[in-house]
């Protein structure tokens, strides 16, 4: 890549936790312009004035995307296009959970939607549009519970959901589960994992599609209880094991600080052409922190027809496929 003082970063969700932590340790590893990609342009200002404070820098633009909805996704787009300028570092790393179950614009529950459809919208309208640059890295957030081997996270089993319910169909599996029209009831954990699960799928199908030089990776942060991503849990959740795990978690290797699990992401804006189309999680399967491997247990991770299906649903849920332009 070129000089950091040269180089443009986009962060989603900049405003809080890790996202924030990203964008402040990009400018101060000198990036020459970092994007704030947030909810709404007020919560990106305030992420700058804070940022600035912080940093001493003022290399920050500000984005105003809802990550849950196609039509912000598009509108952020056009927004980016009419500015000009290439991205070198895209860091899909936005993601809502918990709480009752709401639902975007076109029926996608909101975890599911946070985390995936904005994301494959900008991705596919930036590779459209060229505006990422030859070499850019992608980088989505994903998370250990994907694994599906933490007590109260229970991944959703897609195969047996495809076979039962939609004639061995797997997208069509996925984009029901991601309406919640699948035979589970609804339960955020397990939506959540189950969508993390599908991020490391995307990543590794859109990795064949890519330009050569260009790289996309699902890289998990590790468990970083001190962001803010458990606002929405139940009360006991947030009261009494959230900030038991804040001090009990760090000597079990099952917590880390917000620092460390943003400069994973940092750390993969940096790997080489070859290291793409992975999940990075914590090398220790009974561990959320520490060093990173790449993930292939389960094997699903692996598994390249249930990496296109991820894609595939993708495309199916939010009506945008790969570009023919972007190769
Ligand atoms: N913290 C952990 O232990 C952990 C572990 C593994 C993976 N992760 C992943 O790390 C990423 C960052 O989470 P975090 O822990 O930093 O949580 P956080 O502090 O709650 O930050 C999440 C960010 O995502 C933004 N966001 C959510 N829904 C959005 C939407 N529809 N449109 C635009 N922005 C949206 C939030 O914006 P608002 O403030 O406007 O809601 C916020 O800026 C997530 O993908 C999460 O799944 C976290």
């Amino acid at each position: 890549m070129n000089e950091p003082s040269s180089r443009t970063a986009l962060v989603t969700g900049a405003n809080s936790g890790l996202g924030f932590e990203a964008a402040a340790q990009l400018a101060e590893a000198g990036w020459g312009r970092v994007i704030l990609a947030c909810r709404t342009e007020a919560k990106a200002e305030a992420a700058r004035v804070r940022l600035v404070e912080r940093t001493g820098k003022d290399s920050f633009d500000l984005l105003a995307v809802d990550t849950s909805e196609v039509a912000a996704a598009n509108t952020a787009c056009d927004e980016l296009r009419d500015r000009g300028g290439t991205i070198d570092f895209l860091l899909l790393n936005a993601a809502a959970t918990g709480g009752k179950p709401q639902f975007n614009s076109d029926g996608v529950e909101i975890t599911w939607a946070s985390t995936l459809v904005g994301h494959h919208v900008m991705t596919m309208r930036l590779l459209d549009d060229k505006l990422l640059s030859p070499g850019a890295r992608i980088v989505i957030a994903g998370s250990e519970g994907a694994r599906g081997n933490l007590p109260t996270m229970k991944v959703h089993d897609v195969g047996k959901v495809a076979d039962e319910l939609f004639d061995g169909d797997r997208v069509a599996a996925v984009d029901a589960l991601a309406r919640i029209k699948g035979p589970y009831e609804f339960n955020s954990t397990n939506e959540y994992v189950t969508a993390k699960m599908v991020v490391a799928w995307w990543a590794a199908a859109l990795s064949r599609k890519l330009p050569a030089g260009m790289t996309v990776n699902a890289v998990s942060p590790g468990s970083a209880p001190a962001s803010s991503i458990a606002r929405n849990a139940p009360f006991i959740m947030r009261t009494i094991m959230l900030p038991m795990m804040k001090v009990v978690g760090p000597l079990m290797g099952m917590a880390g600080s917000v620092e460390t699990g943003a400069r994973r992401y940092l750390d993969a804006a940096d790997l080489g052409d070859s290291e793409t189309g992975h999940f990075y999680a914590t090398a220790d399967r009974k561990k959320l922190v520490g060093p990173v491997a790449i993930q292939t247990w389960p094997e699903y991770f692996t598994d390249q027809v249930s990496q296109d299906v991820g894609f595939d649903a993708m495309v199916k849920m939010t009506g945008v496929g790969f570009p023919d332009t972007a190769g």
